[in-house]
């Protein structure tokens, strides 16, 4: 059985004293919450007082982006080395706001990967198709080629220590949800792409999140289907309620 795991992207939001706030305010509300992974991923420049919040809890910890090279001339990057330095666990890759606003592509995605890997960190690597893609039918057309440009040359060891999130980018932000059904939909699309690319246990190990306007009121709906295993949140997540009440509700029964 794969276990929910429920991330806050902060995105470009919150100052330190913002983020060690609520952060604070996580950990009094969410010390129960063993059944379901939790994870906060704020600005870099938050990493480091975060980590002291949670250091210790079920609570754990995230980056937005990382860079694949380990040091280097490459002015403005941090690399996976320096984000294990940070006490980072998971990191998001290929975002589609990156993809969009900054240039990242499924190559830059794939060398992204094996750095995170090498540094034991835990990609979450993003992919989704945008409006007029679902409404020309290439939905599916595009994932493939999102996930098979991310993963080529991993092998199934390394595939099961990916998190893939499933964020169609019409949903994002927009208020917008996927319904259960559509998201489901394109989850398991994936996971047979996977059993395709690799074999039935690579596939029934790997944890598919949604992302797109998840909320307190429809993650109930989202997590009980079969193949979606968790949420990445960008709006919600910046609310202390709100995100506390989002990770309750993902606590369902399959
Ligand atoms: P919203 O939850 O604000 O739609 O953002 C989703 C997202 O992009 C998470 O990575």
């Amino acid at each position: 059985m794969r276990k929910i795991i429920i991330a806050g992207n902060w995105k470009l939001n919150k100052t330190i004293k913002e983020a060690v706030e609520l952060v604070n305010g996580l950990k009094q509300d969410l010390a129960q919450a063993k059944e379901v992974d939790v994870v906060v991923c704020p600005v870099y420049t938050s990493l480091a007082d975060v980590r002291n919040v949670v250091a210790g809890t079920n609570i754990g910890l995230g980056a937005q982006d990382l860079y694949w090279e380990d040091a280097g001339a490459f002015t403005g990057e941090v690399s996976g080395l320096m984000l294990k330095d940070a006490g980072v666990q998971y990191v998001i890759i290929g975002h589609s706001e990156r993809r969009q606003f900054f240039g990242e592509t499924d190559a830059t995605v794939n060398k992204k990967i094996k750095a995170a890997l090498n540094h034991g960190l835990i990609p979450i690597v993003c992919v989704g198709e945008v409006l007029a893609e679902r409404e020309s039918n290439k939905t599916f057309e595009v994932i493939k080629t999102q996930v098979t440009g991310a993963f080529a040359g991993y092998t199934a060891d390394e595939m099961k220590k990916i998190i893939i999130a499933y964020e169609p980018v019409w949903a994002i932000g927009t208020g917008k949800t996927a319904t259960g059904d559509q998201a489901q939909e394109v989850h398991k699309f994936i996971r047979d792409l996977l059993k395709k690319l690799y074999d039935e246990g690579t596939a029934q190990t790997v944890r598919i999140q949604y992302g797109g306007s998840v909320k307190p009121e429809n993650t109930r709906e989202l997590m009980s289907q079969p193949d979606i295993d968790g949420a990445l949140v960008g709006g919600a997540s910046l609310k202390r309620d709100q995100f506390v009440a989002l990770v309750q509700n993902a606590n369902v029964k399959k």
